[in-house]
């Protein structure tokens, strides 16, 4: 696991942009794909506006992109709070994706129980399998909350514990809402997660979350081991300003 942070978050989801664009190259030059999950939250709007202007990310490369999201809120796709509607305003509209490579959870199902079920065949017809028997993302990209959780694996639901199931509809009594996600088992059998945690409101979760030491994991982003996968996580200054040097320099935090 690597920790990169950047001087500030414009910076960070500058960077964050390229090691996408890095990733793709490497599938897209070993299998001629790219699948990728999305993140939701407000951090990763900047990093989808950042390849939605990336010259190194061509349409051709697009044209052979696959993109799920990791977890959608209980609204439709119109609605302002959709991770839907975020990335296709921040990215997948601007650069004109073919709809076909666009694989879109529907959170205004009537019925999110049917709707998880069906995404998760969606998922699983369109990416590979891995060693782990759950579908093997090229990317996973995932957010933090400041109660740790990630995707909508929230502390406490029942979703954290699934074993069985790749995409899940979770109730998240925290919020009074549902919400469908990916389960730890499809994250953790990625090829490659991204982590994206910056800004201050991170600080004290990011450096709980890095000096467990060991201790039984109490945050769900914690449960983010990968399986073989390259995971790296990504912040800035403000999101380790509660790090002292010792500890920058224990996790290798390279700034
Ligand atoms: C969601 C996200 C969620 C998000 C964190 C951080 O649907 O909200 O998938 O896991 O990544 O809540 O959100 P911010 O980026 O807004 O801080």
């Amino acid at each position: 696991m690597i920790i990169y942070s950047y001087p500030t978050e414009a910076e960070a989801a500058e960077q964050a942009a390229g090691l996408i664009v890095e990733a793709a190259l490497d599938a897209l030059d070993s299998r001629g794909e790219f699948t990728i999950a999305l993140s939701g939250g407000s951090t990763p709007r900047r990093i989808y506006e950042e390849l939605a202007d990336c010259d190194r990310l061509t349409d051709e490369m697009l044209a052979k992109t696959h993109f799920f999201w990791g977890d959608e809120r209980a609204v439709g796709s119109n609605h302002a709070d959709s991770n839907v509607r975020m990335a296709l305003d921040s990215l997948l509209n601007p650069r004109k994706v073919p709809r076909a490579n666009i694989h879109m959870p529907k959170g205004g199902a009537e019925n999110l129980g049917a709707e998880a079920l069906r995404y998760e065949i969606e998922i699983k017809r369109t990416v590979r399998l891995g060693s782990s028997g759950f579908p093997c993302f090229d990317l996973v990209l995932l957010g933090i909350g400041t109660d740790g959780h990630t995707a909508s694996l929230f502390p406490g639901t029942a979703a954290l514990d699934d074993n069985v199931r790749t995409f899940v509809d979770n109730d998240v009594p925290a919020l009074q809402a549902r919400r469908l996600t990916l389960t730890f088992n499809a994250i953790n059998s990625a090829s490659n997660i991204m982590v994206v945690a910056p800004g201050r409101k991170k600080a004290e979760v990011l450096k709980d979350v890095f000096t467990r030491n060991g201790k039984a994991p109490v945050y769900p982003i914690e449960r983010v081991r990968g399986n073989g996968s390259n995971i790296v996580w990504i912040t800035d200054a403000a999101g380790v300003s509660m790090f002292s040097d010792e500890q920058l320099e224990q996790f290798g935090i390279r700034n």
